[in-house]
């Protein structure tokens, strides 16, 4: 970035935001742990000036036209493909999926080789979802587009982190000081990983909780208060946000049924009770109803996944903007 601005740009007026020009200037979206607080801002209220669009009665503005962008999708995926998707076409970007199945990769191409015939097309943008952690960023390395991970194993989704971020800070004001309570399957998440990395940066105050065999050793290295009892997690939480159990991910035998999970672990109105009357329930979907999340605090007054779904198509038409030379 050639200048940092940390207010939002809602309250600038048109000359201020003319002054401030600023320019994104990675290559590639991998990963929350590598962003400074300012960055991750800097995106924030970039994406913040991209919501309306989507309100439009014509969603589309020639913002990227003649840009071309490739969802590389090796792992299932309903949001965040379609969202990127839709980001892309609102942008007027021209957008093409590929998905595993439908890729050489079913008749023994590597990745890598995938990787290089996508790059000989030249797209712009390469967004890769992958089941190894560090897929995108080998790809990065690789090729001379701008990459972004959209979830690679259990390691990061900083997209998703940036969509409840952004979710946050527009309902509340402000993520520094808040205490968000991040629930469930912390091992092998990677929406927790690059939640506890944003969060902490961005000054609140994390805890997680979940069941011993779904918490990863040397949590409280990462800055965040670490309980198996979830009571204590919530109480007075400004945000919970609630994870699925990532059954693809698991090894054998770390918990005894979804039953037994569900009654210590399962988001009910009662444990909402414990929590600031105001309190946001998220969760990056899909959702378990009745495992994680009971279906009426999913769909009752608190609860913001929806509108997580909404911001997220608004981030990531500002990753796509700021990627191919977009300021603000
Ligand atoms: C998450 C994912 O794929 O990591 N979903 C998403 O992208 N919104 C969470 C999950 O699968 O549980």
């Amino acid at each position: 970035m050639t200048k940092v601005r940390t207010d939002s740009i809602k309250s600038l007026n048109k000359e201020s935001i003319e002054d401030v020009k600023m320019k994104w200037e990675r290559k590639d979206i991998l990963g929350i742990r590598e962003l400074s607080p300012d960055e991750i801002n800097f995106i924030l209220d970039t994406a913040d000036s991209f919501v309306e669009i989507s309100t439009r009665d014509i969603k589309k503005v020639p913002t990227l036209r003649g840009k071309t962008i490739i969802n590389l999708f090796i792992e299932a995926s309903t949001r965040t493909r379609t969202s990127f998707e839709i980001a892309g076409k609102r942008l007027s970007a021209d957008t093409i999926n590929i998905t595993a199945s439908s890729s050489s990769l079913v008749k023994g191409e590597t990745l890598i080789d995938t990787a290089r015939n996508l790059e000989a097309m030249n797209p712009d943008i390469v967004v890769i979802r992958h089941s190894a952690a560090g897929a995108p960023h080998m790809i990065a390395k690789l090729i001379k587009q701008s990459i972004i991970n959209a979830g690679d194993g259990a390691h990061e989704h900083p997209t998703q982190a940036l969509l409840d971020m952004m979710t946050i800070r527009l309902r509340k004001g402000s993520i520094a000081g808040l205490k968000i309570a991040i629930i469930g399957d912390i091992a092998h998440s990677r929406v927790a990983r690059s939640n506890i990395f944003g969060m902490t940066k961005m000054g609140a105050d994390v805890h997680v909780a979940g069941p011993a065999t779904m918490l990863p050793p040397f949590l409280s290295r990462f800055g965040v208060t670490v309980h198996t009892d979830m009571g204590e997690a919530i109480r007075d939480a400004d945000v919970i946000m609630m994870l699925r159990i990532q059954m693809e991910r698991e090894s054998l035998n770390i918990f005894p049924s979804l039953r037994e999970y569900s009654t210590y672990y399962c988001l009910n109105q009662d444990r909402v009770g414990l929590a600031n009357p105001d309190v946001l329930v998220m969760h990056p979907g899909p959702l378990n109803r009745g495992v994680e999340i009971a279906p009426d605090v999913a769909d009752g007054t608190n609860s913001v996944i929806l509108q997580q779904v909404t911001y997220g198509v608004a981030l990531r038409m500002a990753l796509l903007y700021l990627l191919t030379g977009g300021t603000l």
